[in-house]
């Protein structure tokens, strides 16, 4: 072997390319030092992490486990066939498509299957917590279908499902979309099914944010309601970046296998396929249901303090990992709450609010996610604190004190980060 080729093989990454090394050192730590809010985020385990830097990612194969385009492709066979399994075995389904890529290009197959350009869709507004792959008009779901949206009612900041039923009816969509990357309740699958039902169409939960939790028994299942369902692997699900289509109806079963590859996909990420079997495997485990039961806990904890300490929160709760606040009413943009967050090393989004202007930037709301630090170990009493931080933030933000209240701040996120450590840090 000569020595070019030895090196390819050995090198590490701190040795070959110390940009990159240095970014991935100090991505690393910022994970330990900052807590993380995001709600589509989460902290995966060691096996999911191995499985993601595994050799398999050198196999290239399209098709499905026993009939695949390319040779050698058995032992990759064994790891889908796994995911499948226990994807069904979990979320107690008859098919399970393991190979999207993400969320979004799971939710274009389930367009590629059922709908033909110029179809109508109605889904959730994404003002209302809707996501941009059920018909934003930037995205190819909002260019080449017609998308319309529903809301939440103004009071209550939930669902009105009779105005959802009524719009149903005036616009008689192919495909209803339920579920959100904002919407912070429980969304009742049963009378959405049935309206979806009344109206002649299709009705697909897009359960992206709340798998985990539903995976863990602390959410109603889209199942039997849905006619098909989509989710991430990420975000409560705590596993790789990609996406998994489910159903139970039959006459899909092998119109899905094509709509994903060739459909919209060409061979699979295998490496990422091992790792969902993974994360569902961990999915499975009565330590995931103690995590999903303490994710919606902690969500209801930093609620509770958020509002006792005068922030508004966005349907007046939360039953699920999410909580969205509106810091319009201090006078803030939730782009200057993010910065401010970000200043004492938490980490959380400005995201729209029912009724928000159209314009990012002038945009009330924050989204916070209690997943990532549920998976360290934060419990109720943390997520107190949290929301007491948050609000101290906000409150310093809005009238102009942050200079005197973030050393405080910042040593208290200081002393919850190095009391739940992320193993491993350095
Ligand atoms: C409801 C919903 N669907 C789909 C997606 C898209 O997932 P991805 O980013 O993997 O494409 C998201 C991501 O945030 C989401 O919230």
């Amino acid at each position: 072997m000569t020595a070019d080729l030895s090196r390819h093989f050995t090198t590490t990454v701190a040795e070959s390319d110390p940009l990159i090394a240095d970014a991935l050192t100090h991505e690393k730590r910022r994970q330990q030092d900052q807590i993380e809010l995001i709600a589509s985020e989460n902290i995966v385990s060691r096996a999911v992490l191995d499985a993601l830097g595994h050799e398999m990612t050198n196999k290239t194969l399209e098709g499905y486990p026993g009939n695949r385009f390319h040779g050698g492709g058995q032992f990759v066979d064994v790891v889908e066939q796994a995911a499948i399994d226990r994807a069904k075995e979990l979320f107690t389904c008859d098919y399970a498509n393991v190979q999207p890529h993400s969320g979004s290009q799971a939710n274009l197959a389930v367009f590629f299957l059922l709908l033909q350009p110029g179809d109508s869709v109605l889904s959730l507004d994404l003002a209302a917590g809707g996501h941009l792959s059920h018909g934003l008009g930037a995205n190819l779901s909002g260019r080449w279908f017609k998308a319309h949206h529903y809301g939440v009612d103004p009071e209550t900041e939930v669902i009105d499902y009779d105005a959802l039923e009524a719009q149903a009816i005036a616009v008689k969509p192919k495909l209803m979309i339920a579920g959100g990357s904002a919407y912070p309740r429980e969304m009742d699958f049963e009378r959405m099914g049935a309206i979806a039902k009344k109206v002649g169409a299709w009705f697909h939960v897009d359960m992206a944010h709340i798998a985990g939790l539903v995976a863990g028994g602390v959410h109603a299942s889209p199942f039997p309601h849905a006619d098909i369902v989509t989710c991430t692997t990420t975000k409560t699900m705590r596993g790789p970046r990609g996406g998994l289509i489910l159903t139970n109806n039959p006459d899909w079963f092998r119109r899905l296998q094509s709509a994903v590859f060739p459909g919209v996909q060409g061979s699979i990420h295998t490496q990422v396929i091992a790792a969902k079997a993974i994360c569902l495997g961990e999915a499975l485990s009565e330590p995931f249901k103690v995590y999903a039961a303490q994710v919606q806990a902690n969500a209801r904890a930093l609620a509770t303090s958020l509002g006792n300490r005068g922030i508004r929160i966005v349907s007046g709760g939360t039953d699920t990992h999410l909580v969205l606040i509106d810091v319009g009413t201090k006078n803030l943009t939730g782009k200057r709450a993010e910065l401010v967050l970000d200043r004492a090393n938490i980490t959380s989004n400005k995201n729209a609010i029912p009724n928000d202007s159209p314009r990012p930037p002038e945009w009330v709301g924050v989204r916070l996610g209690t997943a990532a630090a549920t998976t360290r170990g934060m419990k109720e009493a943390e997520f107190t604190e949290l929301g007491e931080i948050i609000a101290t933030l906000i409150e310093a933000e809005a009238s102009s004190t942050v200079d005197d209240a973030l050393a405080d701040c910042m040593a208290r996120v200081a002393r919850l980060c190095s009391a739940f450590p992320i193993s491993e840090a350095t």
